[in-house]
């Protein structure tokens, strides 16, 4: 089964496309290397003992989505990860995110649409919810006004996808709904790479921890929570990247209920920010140079997910602890930095 993964070489895209070669998919990886590096195949091959087929491409370009798949008129499924993911550069510049992260989608839809029998997975974001009224989160919450251009594209993306499923009865889409991806493989040979200031927690703590940020900024101790720090469902991308792989064997088995579905993927469990730090000092025994910050416009106070229907539908259940995706993000920045010493 030969199956596509636009953003392969990206953070979720890769320990997916591990997880797919393990079950023995044949794997072709799209990425036009802006958020990523091509030497993610090499820690892919190192993982997997086998290297995917790789395209370098833009797929932003509609006759380049044509050429492809009229050169892999047996791919069988596809996962679509590439997209921009910057809250704050996605309202500085909204056409930019508009153009990404819809533009590809919708070619590769239609190409799914012309040839028939498409099977079709979507990394979506459990941003759609806003500030949810009921935790933990249901699939059926309702979607709350996009509190960013980026936030938007996730539900614009939904919405056309399920648009599609409409009229298309031999069409097949899951979105996934991702809370807080974290941590990297347990191997070190993958893991997240940002680029510049990292904007996300578990990242900024560990390059702080290793002395490329000089202290973490907490942003707010006044919210109405536990410690007064947002609430928020980590799960290590590991466990995330599984979910992909059964959500596709789901549309391949034709088991699915609907030729639309949806599911939350998180662990069910929510963590406060100092919460986070404590299990990274916990498996790191360092102390965290951090200090109480303003809050950050657009934050939402908590957001966990309610798992059961991932559980119970999907046949999917997320296995790490915290403290085992933070050790994995650890030494992660540890073999990072082990790397650029070594080539310095
Ligand atoms: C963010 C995005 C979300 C996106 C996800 C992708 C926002 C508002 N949301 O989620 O749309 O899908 O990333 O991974 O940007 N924190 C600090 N100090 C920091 C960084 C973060 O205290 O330096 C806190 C935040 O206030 C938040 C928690 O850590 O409470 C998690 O933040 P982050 O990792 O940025 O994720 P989200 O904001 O949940």
């Amino acid at each position: 089964m030969k199956v596509l993964v636009t953003g392969g070489l990206g953070f979720i895209g890769s320990h997916t496309v591990v997880e797919l070669q393990a079950e023995g998919f044949e794997v072709v990886v799209v990425d036009n290397c802006s958020n990523a590096d091509e030497s993610v195949l090499d820690g892919i091959e190192a993982i997997s003992g086998k290297r995917p087929l790789f395209e370098k491409l833009d797929l932003r370009k509609k006759n380049t989505v044509q050429n492809f798949f009229s050169k892999h008129p047996d791919i069988s499924g596809v996962i679509h990860f590439s997209a921009s993911k910057a809250v704050g550069e996605s309202v500085e510049d909204p056409l930019l995110y508009y153009e990404n992260n819809i533009n590809a989608l919708v070619y590769i839809l239609q190409e799914l649409q012309q040839r028939g029998n498409g099977r079709f997975i979507f990394s979506s974001s459990c941003t759609v919810y806003g500030q949810a009224d009921t935790l933990p989160i249901k699939e059926n919450a309702p979607v709350k006004p996009a509190e960013s251009p980026y936030g938007n594209t996730k539900q614009i993306g939904e919405e056309i996808i399920r648009d599609v499923c409409h009229i298309a009865e031999d069409f097949n889409a899951i979105s996934l709904r991702y809370f807080n991806p974290i941590g990297a493989h347990p191997s070190a040979e993958i893991g997240e790479l940002p680029i510049g200031v990292p904007q996300n927690l578990v990242p900024f703590i560990t390059q702080t921890a290793i002395g490329l940020r000089k202290e973490l900024a907490v942003f707010g101790n006044d919210y109405p929570t536990v410690d007064g720090t947002c609430i928020r469902d980590y799960i290590h991308v590991v466990d995330l990247a599984r979910a992909h792989v059964v959500a596709l064997q789901r549309l391949m088995n034709a088991e699915n209920a609907d030729n639309y579905e949806v599911f939350n993927l998180g662990t069910g469990t929510g963590s406060s920010v100092l919460e986070v730090i404590e299990s990274f000092e916990r498996i790191s025994g360092l102390k965290l140079n951090y200090r109480i910050a303003p809050r950050r416009p657009g934050d939402v106070v908590a957001a966990y997910a309610d798992t059961e229907k991932a559980n119970t539908v999907l046949g999917w259940k997320a296995q790490s602890s915290l403290d085992e995706a933070m050790r994995s993000a650890w030494r992660w920045e540890q073999k990072v930095k082990e790397q650029k010493t070594g080539n310095s």
